[in-house]
């Protein structure tokens, strides 16, 4: 039995995918407004697919419990998947995820269940070291000795807008763990995907995981760069210039293309605060990586370099439309959007008149960010009626015809309209 802390896009694509596979999972969050939507056979983000697997499981073999005494004291495997935000100067903050460890340890204790042999399993996103210096030591101080409790944990790799099919289609299974009962365990736990299973030490497994979102965050940085060359150079089609880029065929087929392409840079959950956790690790333990800072550097001046060209061109009083708010497209994930970067620094500008619309993160964009005085329009073409320029600063495919509904000024942040003919 599974138990999984936190339903978020990480914990409710585990939790769902482990019944899937056919074990007999808790889920538990503190959050009330979510399980109820959970409860209710509704998913609370955008994301394909889950709605259904949700609705398959809830109530046979997948359950939102309240009672952790009881899922804890019917589970061998317990799952941390709660969120980790930005701490201090950039560091990760681990306070959901203690007060879960704790949650499970008072549910050992309380259910006296201690000498079930138990693995806690962090799949939330931790810096190198984390388990090693700061969890394994937390359990056994708590009580939790070896023989009873393994301390592992299991980097997720998923994408938002692809969770479902990342997670059962994922490429491999890394496993941060240190002893050999554990690993099994897991080994065990993740048979049933057929896919191979690396058994890693504690730090090395955090490490692959900030290793992939950093190298991810420094491609999108550096295409972002080369465009700002490209731009202080002159007669430069930037869209075309990566799109023929692109045609090497080392880089063909490998879905990587999307991340070496200039943009408003990145944002949502994960890149942001993942690579500003890894640099503020590194840091503490004596060694600053340079690539990482002007990674970081280049991201966070982006929408500041892009807000100054549309404020250029707005007339007096005149009104800014933007189109797309999430962070990316086929998502509502507001969390860090370079949008909201955007609309800050034109408002600062002086820009006071601005008119947004998004297609899928309109409501959850102004509920995160009530202070932005701005309109919210029903759809494209009203932006585009009542703006003296239009910003398309989400690449949604429903923008493609955007160019073509009216005689405004169109910045195609994104560089979606490439018009590249094959000769
Ligand atoms: N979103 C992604 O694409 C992605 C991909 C890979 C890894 N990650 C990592 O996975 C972790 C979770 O990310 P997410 O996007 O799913 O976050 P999320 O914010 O969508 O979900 C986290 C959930 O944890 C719940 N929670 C907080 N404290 C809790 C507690 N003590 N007990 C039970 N539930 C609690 C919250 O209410 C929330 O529902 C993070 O560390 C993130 O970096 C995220």
């Amino acid at each position: 039995m599974v138990t999984v802390f936190g339903l978020g896009f990480v914990g409710l694509t585990t939790a769902l995918g482990f019944a899937h596979l056919g074990y007999q999972v808790y889920g538990v969050d503190v959050d009330e407004a979510r399980k109820a939507t959970l409860r209710g056979g509704e998913i609370p983000f955008l994301e394909p697919h889950m709605k259904d697997v949700l609705q398959k499981h809830l109530g046979r073999n997948f359950s939102i419990t309240d009672n952790v005494k009881e899922a804890v004291a019917d589970s061998e495997y317990i799952f941390y998947c709660v969120g980790t935000p930005y701490g201090n100067e950039g560091s990760a903050d681990l306070t959901f995820l203690f007060s879960a460890i704790d949650a499970t340890i008072k549910a050992v204790e309380e259910s006296n269940t201690a000498d079930k042999r138990r693995v806690l399993v962090t799949k939330s996103t931790i810096p190198p070291s984390t388990t090693a210096e700061k969890i394994l030591p937390y359990v056994r101080a708590k009580g939790g000795a070896a023989e009873h409790i393994g301390v592992a944990n299991n980097p997720e790799f998923l994408r938002e807008g692809h969770c479902w099919e990342d997670f059962i289609g994922a490429d491999r299974i890394v496993l941060g763990c240190n002893d050999d009962v554990s690993a099994q365990m897991l080994k065990e736990l993740y048979r049933p995907m057929e896919i191979p299973v690396y058994v890693v030490s504690h730090s090395t497994g955090e490490f692959i995981k900030y290793l992939s979102n950093t190298l991810l965050a420094t491609m999108i940085s550096y295409a972002n760069e080369m465009a700002a060359v490209a731009d202080a150079i002159g007669g430069i089609d930037v869209a075309d210039a990566f799109h023929i880029l692109h045609m090497d065929k080392r880089w063909n087929g490998c879905d990587m293309t999307s991340y070496v392409y200039p943009g408003c840079g990145y944002g949502g959950y994960c890149l942001p605060k993942d690579t500003a956790a890894l640099l503020a690790q590194s840091a503490a333990k004596g060694f600053e990586p340079q690539i990482l800072k002007n990674v970081i550097r280049t991201n966070r001046e982006r929408p500041g370099v892009i807000a100054e060209r549309i404020a250029a061109s707005v007339p007096q009083g005149g009104t800014v439309g933007i189109l797309g708010l999430s962070f990316k497209p086929e998502s509502d994930d507001v969390r860090d959007t370079p949008a909201y970067k955007i609309i800050r620094a034109l408002l600062d500008k002086g820009c006071q008149k601005i008119v947004a619309y998004d297609p899928a993160a309109m409501e959850e964009f102004a509920r995160r960010y009530p202070e932005l005085d701005i309109d919210y329009a029903a759809d494209r073409r009203e932006v585009c009626e009542r703006s003296d320029v239009v910003a398309v600063v989400t690449a949604w495919k429903e923008f493609a015809d955007v160019p073509s509904l009216g005689d405004q000024p169109v910045f195609d942040c994104r560089y979606m309209f490439s018009k590249l003919e094959k000769d």
